[in-house]
């Protein structure tokens, strides 16, 4: 059985204490889920303040991105996987459409950014996802097939234990247009159906596909009765702790 996982991420969103009191009402809120991993996003500036006031709860906390490079050096404005790492991360959000969009991100780009990820040890949670031309010229399917061609060269078979993989439509993202959860399963079987051929049977059945793109307390549920469907990963909704507390406990 694959646990699943409720991410919020927050974006460039909540100064540093608005961060902390987000995260201090979320604690007490999902203390009794243990039916589900339950992981933060926050912005680089309260990541590590974040984590510390987390400690020793079952929230865990994610970077949003990090650098291609792992060594430190002269990269002005980048964070290393290790940065997060020691800052408390365990997770990194990797190739989000929006910096895929907005910030020129590449696959290259992607694929090295998880190598780092996971050669520092933390867990990479990869976006894919098509835009609506896409979809309505009936490409969604190689889109997505070319992002994890793309990002996933190179991973061995004990890097995959590192790797979730959140399936983003970019038409669904801050929309309110949900993909409903059959067009959501359908995305979702042909990922894992792709991790089946590339690296086989059990990565295959191990991995976790998240969901994104307008997830919301009430409509959570019925995207978690799809059989591939593993989790959320939510924005606007995450950013209230009752809000993403409703979605952890998407099982009454
Ligand atoms: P919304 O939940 O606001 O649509 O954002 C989804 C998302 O981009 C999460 O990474």
């Amino acid at each position: 059985m694959r646990k699943p996982v409720i991410a919020g991420n927050w974006k460039m969103y909540k100064l540093i204490g608005d961060a902390v009191s987000t995260a201090l009402a979320l604690r007490p809120l999902v203390s009794n889920a243990n039916h589900c991993e339950i992981v933060i996003a926050p912005p680089f500036t309260a990541l590590k303040v974040v984590a510390d006031r987390l400690e020793g709860s079952n929230i865990q906390v994610a970077g949003q991105d990090c650098a291609t490079e792992t060594k430190h050096g002269a990269h002005t404005g980048e964070i290393a996987a290790n940065m997060l790492l020691d800052a408390g991360a365990t997770h990194v959000i990797i190739g989000h459409s929006e910096r895929r969009q907005h910030y020129c991100e590449s696959d290259t780009f992607v694929q090295r950014k998880i190598q780092a990820a996971v050669a520092t040890g933390l867990t990479a949670i990869m976006c894919v996802g098509e835009s609506l031309a896409q979809r309505e010229a009936g490409t969604a399917e190689s889109v997505v097939k070319g992002q994890l061609n793309g990002g996933l060269r190179g991973l061995t078979a004990t890097d995959l234990n590192r790797i979730m993989i959140a399936y983003e439509p970019v038409w669904a993202i801050g929309t309110g247009r949900t993909a409903t959860p059959d067009q959501a399963q359908e995305m979702h079987s042909f990922v894992r159906g792709i991790f089946n051929e590339k690296f086989g049977g059990e990565a295959s059945e191990r991995l976790r596909i998240l969901y994104g793109g307008s997830v919301k307390p009430d409509n959570i549920a019925s995207l978690m009765t799809a059989p591939d469907i593993d989790g959320a990963l939510v924005g606007g909704a995450s950013l209230d702790a009752e809000s993403f507390a409703g979605i952890v406990h998407y099982n009454g």
